[in-house]
Order: C-alpha cells, then structure tokens, then sequence
C-alpha cells in the first residue's frame, strides 16, 4: 500500500540504448484517477452547514419562501472572496437562514453524502452546529433528526459510514453550550461527540473546561479547532485543559517546535484543511502551505474540505491541488489516507475494512 511512490512498475534500469529497450511503463503515481478512482479516505473535518452548495441555497430559499439578498447564482458566488474567519463566518452563518425543516437538512446531508462518495469519501465524522441553528428559532429536534435520518441510511446508500459530532460556537457563552449539550443528552441524540468551532481568537480553550468535561463524562469523543487562526498555546491548551483525542487544523503548531515534538510522540491527529486555510488567508498560497513541512516534521496528519462550498473544493479536489500546486507525492497522499482512517472513531472492525480497501485500491 505504502510502497507505490516513484518505485512500483517502473522496472528494471532501461537500458540507454533506446532502440531495443520496451516502452516506458508509467509509474503508478502517473496512472489516471479514472483507473483506479479516488483514493479511499475518512473524512474528520466537515462542517455539514458548510456543504450547502449555492444552487442549494437557492432551492432551498424558494421552497422555504426566503427572499435572499442575491439577486442571482453570480452575485451569491461573487462573495465567496473572504479575507479571514470572521469574513466567511459571516456569510456561512447568513446562509443557514434557508435551512428551515427537517426535509431541508435532510436534503443537505444527502448532497454532501452524494457527493463526498464521488471523492472516495468511505466514513465521515459530520460537525453540525445546533447553537447557530437554535438562535435562529429552529428546533433542536428539526436540525438532529433532518441530518440523522439521512446518516442511518447512508452506510447503506452511499457507502460511507457517518458519526455525527455537536460542534459548540467559542464566540458564545460556555453556559449556552452546556446547556445545549444537556438537551442533546435528554433527547438522547445519536451524537459520537462534541467539537469547538467558530471564532477562535479571543476564545480559547480555557473557557470551556466545563463543557468538555461535562461531555468526557457523558461517554462522548472530543475535539477542537485550535491553531487555524490562534496561536500554539490554544493547541496546547485544548490537548491539557479540555483533553480533545483530536485537534482541528492545528497548522500553527509549526510555530512551536517542543509542540510539534509533543503531537509527533502522541500522535495525536492533526485534521488540516489545505483549500480552506487558503481561502481564509491563514496562510497566503497552497505553495507555502505547512503541510509538507508537517509531514517531514512526522505529524499525524490527514486531509479535509472543512467547508467545501465555500472553500473551492471537496476532499478529492484538496488532494488533486495538493499534487498539482505543491507536488505532493502520491506516497503521502496514501499515507494520510491510512493516517485519517485511523485517527477515525471508527470501530477497530471499520478502520480495518477500510485501511484493507486503501490496500488494494491501486494507490
Ligand atoms: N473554522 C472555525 N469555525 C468554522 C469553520 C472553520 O474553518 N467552518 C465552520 N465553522
Ligand atoms: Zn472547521
């Protein structure tokens, strides 16, 4: 599985003398896509809100009688130019207002799973955001029950088998989360854990102690965002302080080597978004992207779309740009396809049906 890159089915040395030696075999990092499909991957790191695609936004809008800002596609596509976190923020949030009904959730769900199967997608760990949904008079109920009713069956129907995860917005209060996390445990959610999302500078860590813990308690998995937008510290302090099993981007670990030696020795899972980090200007091209950097450093690191109707791609397109742009190796490529299966709360019995799949998928 490992051992494709640049080495399998190039041969022995040709001989120089051109006329008797057999045509060149491509390696199988040259073989197309279309041969052997996508590469096999779990995806850790996808915001469900951040799925709805703008034609879906508009379908959406006229089913539900919503009057959008935009008068059209072009004029809702031309804000997709974001300068930070806050900028997309914005407009994610601002959008969410044509998600009324469980049907609408439903819908979207259905339309990331659809697609997330093209791109080789075989499990998927969802955040959904109940607080945004909540502020804005929909039901909790409404927003579970519309994405989880399209997870019962997705195993089944698009062959990727789907956790769902709480995320918390860090620009609220701790007191709203918990509050919103014991309602999720009263109505006995179907929910595999909590995560951290929204703003993060000026909301660190430390200010959800309670919430995490209060989650560790109830049995539930934990992660975070930390170091996309804030610095190292907030890394080290969603690891010490609210014992996260996996950090969210985590890129501006690079800025701190005793951290990095710290992550490489736990191996602790590292979910980084390349097209995001782009389109949000944390880092300035996907040439001067940590990644490569993150991975000769020995890092746990795996590949995510984050929000991939707003960020210009889905899994398979940050793994196709990440070869593209910055050359990275198809060795890698499958190594962080290896490392997000098993960085997954998964079953032991899925990770190994899916790392036997990446085995034997011609990658
Ligand atoms: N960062 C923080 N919060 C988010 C993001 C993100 O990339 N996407 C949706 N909420
Ligand atoms: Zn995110």
């Amino acid at each position: 599985m490992e051992t494709n890159d640049g080495v399998a089915a190039t041969g022995d040395a040709a001989p120089d003398n051109a006329e008797t030696s057999t045509p060149e075999i491509p390696a199988f990092a040259e073989v197309p896509e279309e041969v052997h499909g996508p590469l096999p991957v779990a995806e850790l790191h996808l915001h469900i809100e951040g799925t709805l695609e703008p034609e879906l936004i508009f379908a959406l809008a006229e089913r539900n009688g919503i009057q959008l800002p935009y008068a059209d596609l072009d004029e809702l596509r031309s804000r997709y130019e974001f300068t930070d976190l806050q900028s997309f923020l914005d407009l994610y949030y601002a959008n969410m207002a044509v998600l009324r009904t469980e049907q609408d959730f439903a819908d979207m769900t259905r339309a990331y799973l659809s697609r997330a199967a093209l791109a080789g997608v075989r499990h998927a760990e969802i955040m959904l955001d109940p607080q945004a949904h909540l502020s804005r008079g929909v039901a909790l109920e409404t927003c579970v029950n519309g994405v989880a009713s399209v997870l019962a069956v997705s195993e089944q129907e698009f062959g990727i088998s789907t956790l769902l995860i709480a995320a918390f917005l860090r620009d609220l209060s701790e007191d709203s989360a918990l509050e919103v996390l014991e309602q999720l445990l009263a109505m006995n959610a179907q929910i595999a854990g909590i995560g951290l999302d929204s703003a993060e500078v000026g909301h660190p860590p430390a200010k959800f102690q309670r919430l995490f813990s209060r989650a560790k308690d109830a049995g539930l998995h934990r992660i975070a965002h930390a170091g996309e937008e804030g610095p190292p510290s907030y890394i080290i302090d969603a690891l010490d302080l609210l014992a996260v099993e996996r950090i969210d981007h985590g890129i501006r670990c690079m800025e701190d080597p005793e951290l990095v030696e710290r992550l490489v020795h736990a191996l602790t899972p590292l979910t980084v978004c390349p097209l995001s980090n782009v389109r949000l200007r944390a880092v300035d091209t996907l040439a001067e992207h940590p990644l490569p950097a993150m991975l000769a450093a020995g890092l746990n690191v795996s590949v995510n779309s984050d929000d991939p109707a707003y960020f210009g791609g889905y899994v398979d397109d940050n793994f196709a740009q990440l070869k593209s742009v910055i050359g990275l190796s198809e060795f890698d490529c499958v190594r962080m396809a290896a490392n997000s299966i098993r960085s997954s709360f998964a079953s032991e019995e899925r990770k190994t049906e899916m790392l036997a799949e990446l085995a034997s998928s011609g990658h």
